[in-house]
């Protein structure tokens, strides 16, 4: 496995790479739901390239950049173990030096949701994976459905701005209680950590709603508020019912729906979504 952590490194050592090249965009501190899209990327490539990058522009002002979680030497050894290729691990004077000046935005899907709470994330998230893509150049790029909106909006930028590569959806990897796999979760104190799983559950409830025939949003998110509302631990940003492609708001179900919400821990937000029908 080569570490590179240079532009010009990773160009140079790109074109000597073979194709098929899978790559999985990451912020480090690695855990099962992030090697899930490694194992996949594997799978389906004869290059694997995983990026280790906190990208800072994709943290809002109030936001936890300077305690996100980090451990290299730990994320070397999981991806070593797993047979990543290529890990690319740029600092921020290589991604955004003096004078950085260009954004990738994509509208009207960024506005609602984690849109909404986080103004400027997407923004950041959508000119760091376009550059990625623009360094590493993949066939395949991998991408977990726990960040549901930021699949479809880098699916989104992808499509509009004609680049040349797949984006693969993995599926989410969960603790054994359910909890969604997420960096996030070790800022959770242990009372915190188990009233967590409430998310997960209330998620279980509508789809249990849906599948007994319930069609009406609103009688779903009241059932998952006063479930969530009993851990009084859990504070609630949003719960949506959203139209799968536009994320505009449902008042029915027809055929299919992302329900997601973001829910805070004291300090920690955590997100999570299902995919109905
Ligand atoms: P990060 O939060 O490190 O996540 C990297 C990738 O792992 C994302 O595609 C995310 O959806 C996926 N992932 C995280 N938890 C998961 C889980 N429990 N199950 C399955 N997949 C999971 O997302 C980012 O970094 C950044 O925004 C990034 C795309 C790297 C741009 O900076």
């Amino acid at each position: 496995m080569i570490v590179i952590e240079t532009i010009p490194d990773m160009a140079y050592l790109r074109n000597n790479l073979k194709e098929p090249v899978g790559f999985v965009p990451t912020m480090g501190f690695l855990h099962e739901g992030h090697m899930s899209l490694v194992k996949k990327a594997r799978s389906e490539n004869k290059t694997v390239v995983v990026s280790i990058y906190v990208n800072p522009t994709q943290f809002g002002p109030k936001e936890d950049l300077s305690k996100y979680p980090r451990d290299l030497p730990r994320d070397l050894a999981m991806l070593e173990k797993e047979g990543a290729d290529v890990v690319f691990f740029p600092s921020d004077k290589e991604m955004y030096p003096d004078g950085y000046d260009t954004w990738v935005t994509v509208d009207n899907l960024t506005k609602p949701l984690e849109g909404d709470s986080r103004p400027t994330h997407f923004r950041g998230v959508t000119t760091i994976v376009n550059k990625l893509f623009n360094i590493v150049r993949p066939t395949n790029a991998y991408f977990g459905q726990k960040d549901a909106q930021q699949v479809l909006v880098v699916k989104k930028m992808a499509a509009d701005l004609n680049m040349n590569l797949k984006v693969v959806v993995c599926p989410t990897i969960r603790e054994p209680d359910g909890l969604a796999m997420s960096s996030r979760n070790v800022y959770l104190n242990p009372e915190q950590r188990k009233a967590a799983p409430v998310l997960n559950k209330s998620l279980l409830l509508a789809k249990e709603l849906f599948i007994g025939g319930q069609r009406d949003a609103a009688v779903i998110l009241k059932q998952m508020t006063s479930l969530i509302q009993k851990e009084p631990l859990a504070d609630i940003d949003y719960i949506s019912i959203s139209d799968t492609a536009t994320l505009a708001e449902l008042k029915t179900i027809s055929q299919s729906a992302l329900i997601s919400m973001a829910v805070r821990f004291g300090n920690t937000r955590l997100i999570d979504n299902i995919l109905l029908g």
